[in-house]
């Protein structure tokens, strides 16, 4: 059975995600001293990091908090194109640590810095990153992180990061957590909202297959905790 959450709204669900996020990280924090967020881009998620930032500002012990990025398009790093630019734009000034792709490289190196980078990551026993809370975007298509339907991005490795190319959405290099990366993933927010998302929602939660379905199904068969959170607009009406 799904956790399927549905909200009024944007404002509401926004809403609803940073409580939920900082419930979760707040938890961590109480069993280990300290959490592993990983960021979304896209445009849903922002007004929930507005409100993190505002609302729950002094909430949480954000130095224990390590924040990472599921995908990040190759880019300048002040671009408006750069998803950390944009989320940095509002989190930054919370004092978490960061661990940001150098997405103004090639794909190849930028997916192997991150790699690098998140090394410094707690792991689980079975050697995989320990992601307290991850949040997911939902493309129309059904993509999530730069993981696309029917794309090589999808294909079975070992790396944590992946480099991706032609992506069907620009723009087209880009780097990936891996569905590998997804392992270790304690709890999982699946966030959308639109009509446009309607499909790919319906179809991930009865059972279709579609990138978003496989990384909710990944997660939940190695007991991680998985949320779907939309708005009315992305629910399916049947
Ligand atoms: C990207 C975006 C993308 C996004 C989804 C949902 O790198 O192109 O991050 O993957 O998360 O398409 O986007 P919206 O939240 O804007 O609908």
């Amino acid at each position: 059975m799904n956790d399927v959450r549905v909200f009024d709204d944007k404002a509401t669900l926004a809403e609803a995600v940073a409580k939920q996020t900082v419930k979760i990280l707040q938890a961590a924090i109480e069993q280990k001293g300290s959490g592993t967020w990983v960021l979304a881009g896209g445009s849903t998620p922002l007004a929930a990091y507005e409100i993190i930032a505002e609302k729950y500002r002094d909430s949480l012990a954000w130095t224990r908090i390590t924040v990472i990025i599921g995908d990040e398009r190759i880019s300048a790093m002040d671009s408006p194109d750069n998803n950390w630019h944009a989320i940095d734009q509002i989190i930054g000034s919370l004092p978490t640590r960061k661990l940001r792709p150098q997405s103004d490289q090639s794909a190849e190196d930028a997916a192997n810095n991150y790699q690098e980078q998140l090394s410094s990551l707690a792991f689980t026993d079975t050697g995989l990153p320990c992601l307290d809370l991850v949040w997911l975007g939902v493309g129309a298509d059904g993509h999530t992180l730069s993981l696309f339907p029917g794309h090589p991005s999808l294909l079975p490795t070992n790396q944590l990061v992946i480099s991706v190319h032609d992506s069907p959405k620009p723009p087209a290099e880009r780097i990936s957590l891996s569905l590998r990366a997804l392992i270790g993933t304690q709890a999982v927010m699946i966030i959308a909202s639109g009509e446009d998302k309607q499909s790919a929602v319906r179809t991930a939660i009865t059972g279709g297959s579609s990138p978003i379905a496989l990384a909710a199904s990944i997660i939940k068969t190695h007991d991680g905790h998985v949320t779907w959170l939309v708005d009315k607009s992305a629910a399916p009406t049947d």
